[in-house]
């Protein structure tokens, strides 16, 4: 069974053939504006001069959370945004540092979570502000949970959405996917290229999962899209960002 994922998950992730499609936010509607505004558009500068695009959300004034898939030569992140044309709204800010997981395995997607300093602090405003995060695991499922992005909402032209989308997905319980750190949903309705990196937003209002991967299991049966389960990597993420922080200010001082 695992062998299996882990093939469609790379066919359906490393290639864009028209044919094979990621899911999207179908079923899915614009959000209000700025109604998410801890929403980071992710400039992906890439080797080859070209600039692709990752979602991420703010943690704090300093940091922003998105997928270690989402790695780059450099990155700049976009806050403030929902229409991606309307650039006076937005604030653009230069990533510093990246801490990618050490442990990411990027045949499976497992530990698919990146931290990113900014190398000046995100200016908080009506349309900027953090998202607190899901405490550790207690074993609990989140059930009703949201997710957004300006990944693709058309399975064969693979063009990202001008404005910022959203959508309803229910989580379910899978032995697969607790054993792999996953939170994990089902169906058509889910996240497609682009929304890498998102939040997956749950009935309290924090981010629980960060949007990683989809799969298409045999026989058939509907798209598993799998999330970066964040209550377990808690430590690591709290670590990690005061670790950063200590070592800029042994470097002013
Ligand atoms: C990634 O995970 C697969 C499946 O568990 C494993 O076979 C492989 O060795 C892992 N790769 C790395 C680099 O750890
Ligand atoms: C979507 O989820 C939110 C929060 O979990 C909930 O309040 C809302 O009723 C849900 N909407 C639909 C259409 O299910």
């Amino acid at each position: 069974m695992f062998i299996h994922c882990k093939l469609v998950i790379l066919i359906l992730v490393l290639t864009l053939d028209g044919q094979v499609h990621t899911g999207e936010i179908v079923g899915g509607h614009e959000a209000v504006p700025h109604s998410r505004p801890y929403m980071v558009l992710l400039e992906r500068h890439m080797q080859n001069g070209k600039t692709q695009h990752c979602c991420g959300f703010l943690l704090n004034e300093d940091f922003v959370m998105t997928a270690a898939h989402c790695h780059a030569k450099s990155h700049t992140v976009l806050l403030g945004v929902h229409n991606v044309h309307k650039r006076g709204e937005i604030q653009r800010v230069t990533v510093e540092q990246t801490f990618p997981r050490k442990d990411y395995n990027e045949t499976v997607y497992k530990n698919d979570i990146m931290l990113l300093k900014l190398s000046s602090k995100a200016k908080f405003s009506e349309n900027v502000k953090p998202i607190p995060l899901a405490g550790q695991d207690d074993g609990s499922l989140p059930k009703s949970c949201i997710l957004s992005g300006w990944g693709t909402t058309d399975r064969v032209e693979k063009y990202m959405s001008l404005v910022l989308m959203e959508t309803n997905v229910t989580l379910i319980d899978s032995e697969l996917c607790r054993k792999e750190n996953f939170y994990c949903s089902e169906g058509k309705t889910g996240p497609g290229e682009g929304d890498s990196g998102g939040p997956l937003v749950c009935e309290d209002g924090k981010a629980y999962g960060v949007v990683s991967s989809t799969f298409k299991p045999h026989s058939g049966a509907p798209l598993i899209h799998c999330y970066a389960k964040i209550p377990d990597h808690r430590s690591w993420i709290d670590l990690t960002m005061k670790n950063a922080w200590k070592r800029s200010n042994t470097y002013k001082y």
